[in-house]
């Protein structure tokens, strides 16, 4: 049974949760693999709302294994907080997740320095989610990071601990001039923490091997976008671990010629939070107008989203380095109602060039002055919500999305007109993406 990916396409918030959710059905079982709980994905069921932020979207479906694999950064409050109120709600989550014992974890003081880090950057800042996550990485990085199975080692966690908090109680008074938090009640709510989730925790890699043995379907779930991966992503403003499908086989254990297919899904227009490079923005109430149809506020934070254009420069070099099957478009319905719609086919960069591949070899500063080269598509007035299949959309939608399809070189699988599970429908069925 082929184990098959999803992962984001621009800048996160492209819609995984309920993509993700459709898939995870039919596996037996659901990873992630990267990141932490910076994500958000929006998952309904029936009238029931859930965003789950560290735990993969199998949880909700009897019978998954979901695990959280290695690569993934674990702050235990809130993971504990997110079980708990899933289990306030009937699920049976104790018997569905495992967590991998190598994950690293976020202590409250990965925290504070990210957002001591932000002041610091001043202008310069990345707009992170403040959720320690970068601080984490770092210390993952540099070998002095603790990981789960480290705190169930009582000696490993007593002198390690002793020496992490020791470097960043000097870092946080010599460097910003504050002091951290309680360090002794942290380390024993660490330690209670992890005790509790002692019977979850397994070598994911091994789990993932022995399911792929024995035919299981298995889900990789991709948390943020792929432009926002630490080496293919808008460097510095990116997060901190490989979000592409590239990531799966390092932050999971599973290994890589395995991994049959993959998919990744991607909003009809863009849109980013934080700071960086995002050159089909629109300023102007155009912009206002998307973030307000779309309702782009952030699953995790809140905060607005910057919005625009769909972007095929960006959009086909990610499609190329995920190695994809297939596109899933999603809020294809957020677009009713404007008379044209951008979208950007080429690069001017600052040097005067026009280029169709995304220009990987600028710096950052470049890279925020280029200017798109828009193809304006006729737009639609019709609503698209209750569309249910290609031939209920209107000519100009169709249109639209084969033009994306045509210069992305990837076909789109699948389209979402709205948030519910009966709004999406499949669009070509030569390619199979589901597992039914
Ligand atoms: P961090 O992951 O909190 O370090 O934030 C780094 C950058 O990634 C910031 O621009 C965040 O806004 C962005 N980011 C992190 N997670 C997500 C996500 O799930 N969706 C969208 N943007 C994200």
């Amino acid at each position: 049974m082929p184990a098959t990916a999803i992962v984001g396409l621009q800048w996160g918030d492209e819609g995984k949760g309920k993509v993700i959710d459709r898939l995870a059905e039919e596996a037996g079982h659901v990873a992630r693999y990267a990141g932490g709980n910076n994500a958000g994905h929006t998952v309904w069921v029936g009238e029931e709302r859930y965003v789950l932020h560290l735990i993969p979207g199998g949880i909700l479906h009897e019978g998954k294994v979901n695990l959280i694999g290695r690569g993934v950064v674990v702050d235990l409050h809130a993971l504990e907080e997110e079980m708990a109120g899933l289990e306030a709600r009937g699920v049976a989550v104790r018997e569905r997740l495992r967590v991998d014992g190598r994950v690293h974890l976020i202590f409250p003081f990965h925290r504070e320095l990210d957002a001591m880090a932000e002041v610091w950057r001043g202008s310069g800042r990345i707009g992170t989610t403040g959720r320690g996550i970068g601080p984490t990485y770092a210390d993952k990085v540099a070998r002095t990071g603790i990981r789960l199975a480290d705190v169930l080692d009582e000696e490993s966690f007593a002198v390690r601990f002793e020496a992490l908090l020791a470097e960043k109680a000097a870092i946080a008074e010599k460097v910003y001039g504050r002091r951290l938090e309680d360090p002794a009640r942290i380390a024993e709510e660490v330690r209670a923490a992890a005790e509790r989730l002692r019977p979850l925790v397994v070598d994911g890699g091994a789990l993932l091997q022995h399911a792929d043995a024995a035919g299981e379907r298995i889900l990789f779930e991709g948390a943020q976008g792929s432009m926002l991966d630490l080496d293919g992503g808008t460097y510095p403003y990116v997060t901190s671990s490989w979000t592409g499908t590239w990531g799966i086989f390092g932050g999971t254990g599973f290994p890589p010629h395995r991994l049959e297919r993959a998919f990744a899904v991607a909003k009809a227009y863009c849109t980013r939070v934080g700071e960086g490079p995002f050159p089909t923005e629109e300023h102007g109430p155009l912009g206002e107008r998307l973030r307000e149809q779309g309702n782009e506020y952030g699953a995790t934070t809140g905060r607005p989203r910057r919005c625009g254009w769909f972007d095929t420069v960006q959009a086909r070099y990610a499609a190329r380095a995920n190695g994809l099957q297939g596109v899933v478009i999603t809020n294809l319905d957020v677009l009713s109602g404007f008379a044209r719609l951008p979208v950007a086919v080429a690069y001017r960069l600052p040097d005067g060039r026009v280029v169709e591949d995304w220009p990987a070899e600028l710096g950052c500063s470049a890279l925020e002055a280029v200017e798109p080269v828009y193809e304006e598509l006729p737009g639609w007035d019709e609503d698209l919500t209750a569309a249910r299949r290609l031939a209920d959309l209107p000519a100009a939608a169709r249109a639209y999305v084969d033009f994306l399809a045509e210069r992305l070189g990837v076909p789109i699988v699948s389209l979402s007109v709205g948030p519910g599970r009966e709004q999406m429908f499949d669009t070509d069925p030569a390619v199979p993406w589901t597992w039914s």
